[in-house]
């Protein structure tokens, strides 16, 4: 039986981040991966999607470069070309995980990993027939879509007709009609890309607003903004069921029904910790996931979560401070994970980004709050380069500490630019010091620069 110091569950931004740091850090690692390294933000989640999303840009902005002065007669987008580009940058990244993992010596074992006893010091897990012993283990298992018990959802998943965000992702057709269920991050880029290249794309989403807790105006903006390009949205709008690629959904006006070629299911994820064994440990979880500290501990001593697995923020950004913090409690560096600004994205197009407190989040938290808003085209680069964008940046300021506690946008390069934002709010900067910050011009992101003066 093979000892280390420590076993990593899951080869995912959660793992095999700890995995380079822990090994840095001198200890002897194995990750077990049941499926492929990189987990799902790698193979199946953001990177692809990402790749999927600019040749969509490209495309859109070739076919409608007129009041840009751009003619260009007869673009065409070559779905399959898009999988196969996107199949190549996958690959290089995840033999680039593996190329790092190889140079701190860390054995990648590539097998579904059971915990099957033991405490600090000497637990056991089984994987690929052999037992391994580790000293402390990092459960860092990710999560999986939710599939709800609507009936015809299994079915249309085995036909093919229904698709998560793995599927989708590999179709080398693009369909002549997707029905996306689910306004959230996952819906809303994939209508956005499908919708691009030509697909007919209808949204059914059960809130009364898409992009779930996105502040509600720009939620308002983006609709608007996909809306004009040719989506349609169902919201209020709850599906129950499923049958070939017809989707019912209720409504207060009854019950309607939507057809589409294919139906992408995208209605949120669940902690994938089935079969791991964490019962054998005592490991609490609520709801599937497991329990943690801001250490991420959990309450079984020596062993950790991060990433989805705790269920905290399911954000592969999220998943990487988190395993740094735990590696560092392992090695006895004090640390601690902080959740209050971590910016979120949306690579729609127009791209959605924001940190910390909305306007409703910050009185629901009993903050003192007043909100700035400030149009895109404050800044000279987005109105030079955005004809006839509606984009605004938000500030949220709380008025006893006079700092900014949340900052939501719509625009281009947004999801470039809300680190600012978020590294004003984590370092607790008064709106004075921000000020004085010199921002390079003409940028998109001197927009925030413009709001801070409004306060
Ligand atoms: P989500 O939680 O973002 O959105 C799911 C949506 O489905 C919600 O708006 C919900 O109201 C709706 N819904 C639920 N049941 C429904 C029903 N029966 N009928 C109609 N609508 C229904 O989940 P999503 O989009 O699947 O994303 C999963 C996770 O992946 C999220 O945690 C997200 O943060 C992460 N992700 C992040 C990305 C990014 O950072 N850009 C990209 C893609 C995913």
């Amino acid at each position: 039986m093979e000892r280390f110091d420590l076993g990593i569950i899951g080869g995912g931004p959660a793992g095999y981040l700890a995995a380079e740091r822990a090994a840095e850090g001198g200890l002897k690692v194995v990750v077990f991966e049941k499926r492929a390294l990189g987990g799902v933000c790698l193979n199946e989640g953001c990177i692809p999607s990402k790749a999927f999303l600019n040749s969509a840009k490209i495309f859109h902005y070739a076919a409608h470069g007129e009041k840009y002065g751009v003619t260009t007669k007869g673009a065409e987008i070559d779905h399959a070309v898009v999988v196969k580009r996107k199949n190549k940058v996958v690959k290089i990244l995840v033999s680039g995980v593996k190329q790092k993992l190889k140079k701190y010596e860390v054995t990648v074992v590539d097998a579904q990993a059971k915990i099957t006893g033991g405490k600090a010091g000497s637990f056991t897990v089984e994987a690929g027939g052999e037992t391994y012993e580790t000293d402390k283990l990092l459960v860092a298992c990710g999560s999986v879509p939710v599939v709800p018990p609507i009936p015809g959802v299994e079915e249309g998943l085995e036909a093919g007709t229904v698709l998560t965000n793995r599927e989708i992702l590999d179709l080398t057709q693009a369909p002549a009609s997707l029905v996306v269920i689910g306004a959230g991050v996952i819906g809303l880029e994939m209508a956005c890309y499908f919708n691009d290249i030509g697909t007919e794309v209808t949204v059914v989403e059960m809130l009364g607003k898409c992009a779930g807790p996105t502040d509600e105006e720009i939620s308002g903006i983006l609709q608007k903004n996909l809306e004009k390009r040719g989506i349609r949205f169902h919201l209020n709008s709850k599906v129950t069921a499923v049958e070939g690629g017809k989707v019912t959904f209720e409504t207060s006006e009854g019950t309607q029904s939507v057809q589409a070629d294919k139906v992408l299911l995208s209605i949120g994820r669940r902690v994938d910790t089935e079969g791991l064994g964490l019962d054998a440990l005592g490991v609490a979880t609520e709801r599937g996931a497991v329990v943690t500290d801001e250490r991420l501990r959990t309450n079984v001593h020596g062993v950790w979560a991060a990433g989805d697995s705790n269920g905290k923020s399911m954000l592969a950004h999220t998943a990487y401070r988190e395993s740094e913090v735990a590696v560092n409690d392992m090695l006895g560096r004090e640390d601690r994970m902080r959740y209050d600004a971590i910016p979120s994205v949306i690579y729609t197009n127009p791209e959605v980004a924001g940190v910390g407190h909305t306007m409703a989040t910050a009185k629901a938290a009993g903050l003192d709050v007043e909100e700035v808003t400030v149009s895109m085209r404050y800044s000279g680069r987005y109105l030079a380069e955005v004809e006839g964008g509606d984009g605004i940046c938000k500030l949220v300021v709380d008025r006893q500490k006079n700092r900014l506690v949340g900052v939501h946008m719509i625009g281009s390069y947004t999801s470039e630019i809300i680190y600012g934002a978020g590294m004003m709010i984590e370092t607790g900067m008064e709106i004075e010091d921000s000020k004085k910050i010199v921002f390079p011009h003409p940028t998109v992101c001197e927009v925030i620069r413009e709001a801070l003066f409004e306060v």
